[in-house]
């Protein structure tokens, strides 16, 4: 029987440096026939750990239609994700998962769909975006919406020039603290609301970044026209099993590690106001 608690080993290909303090590693499993068998879905995240130093849930943000290695954006901010920091590629790393449940994808084919991120929050929607663009023809319009404290500090910069010149599709990015050669817009992401049309009755919203981001973006969003059941969030929790046996992560009677991280608004609603965005 799988003990779901055993990690497998994973060797680091590359890594991509996103900012000062922001990496992407790509890697693959040492063992072929697991590579074969990681099925996820885009939302979902994997736990990642070092021998000796820890573990911690990380969203993995490649596409599943990147068959043979998975992605993990990490921002460094304490012992784990530190220590993933000083590593360099055919280093070992560990991974369990895939877990937890994801962004509805087959089920809004043919709606315009909007992705509204702030800072690290972008990695978990690089999957459903990709996955999206995979299968252009299947979705309506497409609107990236994305922020950042500073021009540096924008993941993805390479990617985020290919999307916006993809039909149909259209990339808005905003910094609070613009640097000298910075020509997009200057303010918070819900100041991208001027610029661009965003009403839309049918539309499905994707929503990840600090839970202050979230709570003024809903309050954009519905506004804006869009119903609490097609905005989708994701949530993060101090977590230690990631399935649902330790209790770390739970907010009221839910599991953020199997119930989410991907909440609908509607579903956020129902949970305990002062644990979720919207009691800020
Ligand atoms: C579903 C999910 C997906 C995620 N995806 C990503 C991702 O893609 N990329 C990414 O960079 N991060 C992601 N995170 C966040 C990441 O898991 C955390 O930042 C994790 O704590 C990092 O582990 P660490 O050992 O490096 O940091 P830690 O040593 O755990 O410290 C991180 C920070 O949290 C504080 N802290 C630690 N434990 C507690 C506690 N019990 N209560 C309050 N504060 C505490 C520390 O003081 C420090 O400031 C995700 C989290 C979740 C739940
Ligand atoms: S992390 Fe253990 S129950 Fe969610």
């Amino acid at each position: 029987m799988k003990n779901e608690y055993i990690p497998y080993p994973a060797l680091i290909e590359s890594i991509q440096n996103e900012s000062f303090d922001t990496k992407t590693f790509k890697v693959v499993f040492e063992n072929k026939r697991l590579a074969a068998s990681f099925d996820y879905k885009p939302g979902q995240f994997a736990q990642l750990s070092l021998l000796g130093i820890g573990e911690a849930p990380i969203s993995i943000t490649s596409s599943p239609c990147n068959q043979g290695y998975i992605e993990f954006t990490i921002r460094a901010v304490g012992k784990l994700t530190r220590a993933m920091h000083q590593l360099k590629p055919g280093d070992r790393i560990y991974v369990r998962g895939p877990y937890g449940n994801s962004f509805p994808l087959d089920e809004v084919r043919g709606k315009d769909l909007y992705f509204i991120a702030g800072g690290i929050g972008l990695p978990p929607l690089r999957s459903v975006i990709n996955s999206v663009f995979d299968r252009r023809q299947e979705f309506g319009r497409i609107k990236i919406l994305y922020g950042a404290k500073t021009p540096v500090e924008l993941c993805f910069k390479q990617e985020l020039k290919t999307w916006h010149r993809i039909p149909d599709a259209e990339v808005l990015l905003t910094v609070d603290m613009p640097d000298e050669g910075w020509k997009e817009n200057v303010g918070v992401v819900t100041t991208l609301w001027n610029k661009t049309d965003m009403a839309s009755s049918d539309g499905v919203a994707y929503v990840c970044g600090p839970l202050i981001m979230i709570r003024f973006v809903i309050i954009e969003l519905t506004k804006s026209g869009f119903k609490d059941e097609n905005i989708y969030v994701t949530l993060e929790r101090y977590m230690k099993c990631g399935i649902g046996k330790c209790g770390h992560c739970n907010i009221g009677a839910k599991f953020v590690c199997i119930d989410g991280p991907v909440f609908s608004y509607s579903q956020l609603k129902e949970l305990p106001e002062k644990e979720t965005a919207m009691a800020i």
